[in-house]
């Protein structure tokens, strides 16, 4: 079977940044923009050009400086929102306007106090808009997660029609589950004449923490982009993780599907957004969290110690991580033990390490991590010349 790529568009700088306490000034958004393109990402979501003059100038900076990847603006199906991102994308090698409208009952009254007709003319009018100015344009259906099917198949085959070039599928409030958004995405693939025209987009927001689940789903059923951010960073509980999409599909070949993401980059790609946005990355985030390479209790380390392969699916070099780590706590093993002795040049019988390990476990009580000075700690008092390799 021959292995199909699956676009990745980052929306960091746009969905990501709308985090309170994530805002970015232009010098830091084009900075990260940089990296975004060297770390392989087809489409970078750079703003939302009409939110405010400093975001304007951020997207227009990186339409300037971008070379290979596709420039994206942010807007809403209103003219003046569309005629700002083109002028705002004017330098862009490669612009794409993402504009759209809300499809799910709750948007169409709520929101809008219109009637389904009326939403699906100005999702057509909004992409003709865009039509005028690029031809790369990519129609989101907010709220498709709570959409009606027939409705949102009438929607995207309607805006195809108009002219756009991908159709965006958003689970703005994180509602759905796996099997439901991608027997969502099939529905589309299966009943819109025209869905061979565009390619379908996977927009999944993380509030039941289903956002990548939900993005794979969506892949696995026909949708060839990925909307993600750097260390699942988006509005509330945040959008579907891109260092996470990308690794599923590089373990899971069998779906033959891939992307182009330069995977070595990922960790200190992470670390630069924590940094550049001010927001720590949990420690057990899968990928590039401080413990995703971590083994600290006894029956793993001791799997691991023998073939690394017993608890680890993936060889952190290969994501840009540090290395694995043995850390040792009141739940590590003697295996655990001696490896760490070991490592700091320490040659230890086992019968020795039967001693050490009653004391190890006596200082692992009171603490929450057993360190290297209290290793050598515990090393002096057991013999007073240890005996250590050079
Ligand atoms: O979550 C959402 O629906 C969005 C759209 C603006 C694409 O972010
Ligand atoms: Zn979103």
């Amino acid at each position: 079977m021959a292995e199909s790529k699956v676009f990745i568009f980052d929306t960091t700088l746009r969905d990501g940044e709308q985090v309170p306490g994530c805002k970015l000034n232009t010098t830091e958004k084009v900075e990260l923009a940089l990296e975004l393109e060297a770390l392989g990402v087809d489409i970078i979501e750079a703003g939302f050009p009409i939110s405010s003059p400093g975001d304007f100038e951020s997207v227009a900076q990186i339409s300037k400086i971008i070379k290979n990847a596709t420039v994206c603006g942010l807007s809403r199906a209103v003219q003046k929102d569309i005629e700002t991102a083109a002028d705002a994308l004017k330098s862009a090698k490669r612009p794409r306007i993402h504009t759209g409208i809300g499809t799910s009952d709750f948007h169409i009254k709520a929101k809008f106090n219109a009637t389904p007709e009326e939403i699906l003319q100005r999702a057509v009018q909004a992409v003709k808009w865009a039509r005028n100015f690029v031809d790369d344009v990519e129609f989101y259906a907010e709220d498709a997660g709570r959409t009606d099917n027939d409705y949102l198949a009438r929607v995207v085959e309607a805006v195809i029609a108009a002219g756009a070039t991908t159709v965006n599928i958003p689970d703005t409030t994180g509602y759905c589950l796996p099997n439901q958004y991608g027997d969502k995405i099939a529905w589309l693939v299966n009943n819109v004449p025209n869905i061979d025209k565009a390619v379908i987009s996977c927009h999944c927001h993380n509030d039941l923490g289903l956002a990548t689940a939900n993005s794979i789903a969506g892949v696995m059923n026909g949708a060839r982009q990925i909307e993600c951010t750097i260390n699942g960073l988006g509005e509330r509980a945040g959008n579907t993780s891109l260092e996470e999409v990308v690794m599923v599909l590089k373990q899971h070949k069998h779906l033959g599907l891939y992307t182009d993401i330069k995977t070595q980059k990922l960790n200190p790609m992470s670390r630069l957004v924590a940094d550049t946005m001010r927001t720590p990355v949990q420690v057990n985030k899968a990928i590039v969290g401080a413990n995703a390479f971590s083994h600290s209790s006894g029956i793993h380390q001791d799997g691991f110690l023998k073939d690394s392969l017993t608890y680890e699916i993936i060889n952190p070099e290969e994501v840009g991580a540090e290395g694995s780590k043995i850390v040792l706590t009141a739940r590590s093993g003697r295996s655990a033990l001696a490896h760490r002795f070991h490592k700091l040049g320490y040659q230890f019988t086992r019968n020795d390490i039967d001693i050490l390990y009653q004391r190890f476990l006596q200082v692992a009580d009171t603490k929450k991590e057993v360190n290297e000075e209290d290793l050598h700690q515990l090393a002096k008092a057991y013999s007073p010349q240890p005996v250590i390799a050079l």
